[in-house]
């Protein structure tokens, strides 16, 4: 495998690969990241950038505290088969003078995006300069992320980008909690508690499989199950149209419920489609 720090480099082993995929992620890797590793063995070669985006955290201190460990993320991705880590440093992606900011509108700014402002269009920032750096055939992401899936594709289409964005399903714990890098912050009580985000969806899922077609009974079904658990705090909870992320008043063809809540002082997101 091959590590490297600088865009000249990575472009240098890609000189002639063939197809090449892509798996954009923030380290500290996981059963998730490497699921979608497995999706790319279609490509003749996969890279895997590394890299903790400054531009998508809201806080200094939530950039700060994101786990970090580049030596075990690149011992798990040589023993998963990755072929190019590129693991930049900040000033490499974002050199003094670095101005431009990727706007993709209003799908940044609801759901998700309206707790987190800047954080897709931070996102959009950098997997737009991820894709011109690595120039891949395609583009791997997990629906855990279901609306930065939408902001990529929104992005993808909108600029014309020549990359294949596949979304991949959402790994989980045999509790049912999705596989996330912000798990390990969670105490081993609280760790238990956070399966209730997963218990909600489903239910949420189950209401619909049964007849309910009101999203604001769905998401009331699904928060009412998350208020039980003391040690969680309900952020939201919608139901959505899984392009436009727009929320539905009734449930006719394809939903999305979202969630985001607290448990303990760890802000975890989860969603499942029905
Ligand atoms: P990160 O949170 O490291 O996730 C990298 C990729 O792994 C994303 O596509 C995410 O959706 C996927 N992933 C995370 N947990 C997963 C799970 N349990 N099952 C399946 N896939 C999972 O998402 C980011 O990084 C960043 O925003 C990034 C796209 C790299 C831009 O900085």
């Amino acid at each position: 495998m091959n590590v490297v720090e600088s865009i000249e480099e990575v472009r240098k082993h890609l000189d002639g690969a063939g197809s090449v995929g892509l798996i954009p992620t923030m380290g500290y890797l996981h059963e998730g990241h490497l699921s979608l590793l497995s999706r790319s063995r279609e490509n003749d070669v996969t890279v895997m950038s590394i890299f903790v985006n400054p531009l998508q955290f809201g806080s200094t201190q939530d950039l700060e505290t994101y786990p970090r460990d580049l030596d075990r993320d690149l011992a798990m991705a040589t023993d998963a088969g990755v072929d190019v880590v590129f693991a930049p440093t900040p000033e490499e992606m974002f050199p003094r003078g670095y101005a431009t900011n990727v706007d993709v509108g209003r799908i940044a700014e609801i759901s998700e995006g309206a707790r987190r402002p800047g954080h897709f269009n931070g996102v959009a920032t950098v997997v737009a300069k991820l894709f011109n750096i690595v120039r891949p055939d395609r583009a791997y992401f997990g629906k855990k992320d279901a609306q930065q899936i939408a902001v990529i594709d929104q992005m993808a289409k909108d600029l014309d980008l020549a990359v294949e964005i596949v979304a991949c399903p959402t790994l989980r714990e045999s509790d049912g909690l999705a596989m996330s890098s912000r798990n390990v912050h969670l105490d081993p009580q609280e760790r238990q508690a956070a399966a209730v985000l997963s218990k909600a969806l489903f239910a949420g899922r189950d209401a619909v499989e049964a007849g309910e077609r009101s999203g604001s009974a769905v998401a009331g079904i699904v928060g009412g199950i998350v208020k039980h658990e003391a040690l969680a705090r309900l952020d939201y909870v919608e139901v959505v149209d899984p392009v436009s992320f727009e929320q539905l008043d009734s449930i006719a063809g394809q939903a999305t419920i979202v969630i985001a809540a607290f448990v303990g002082s760890t802000r975890l997101i989860d969603n499942v489609d029905v």
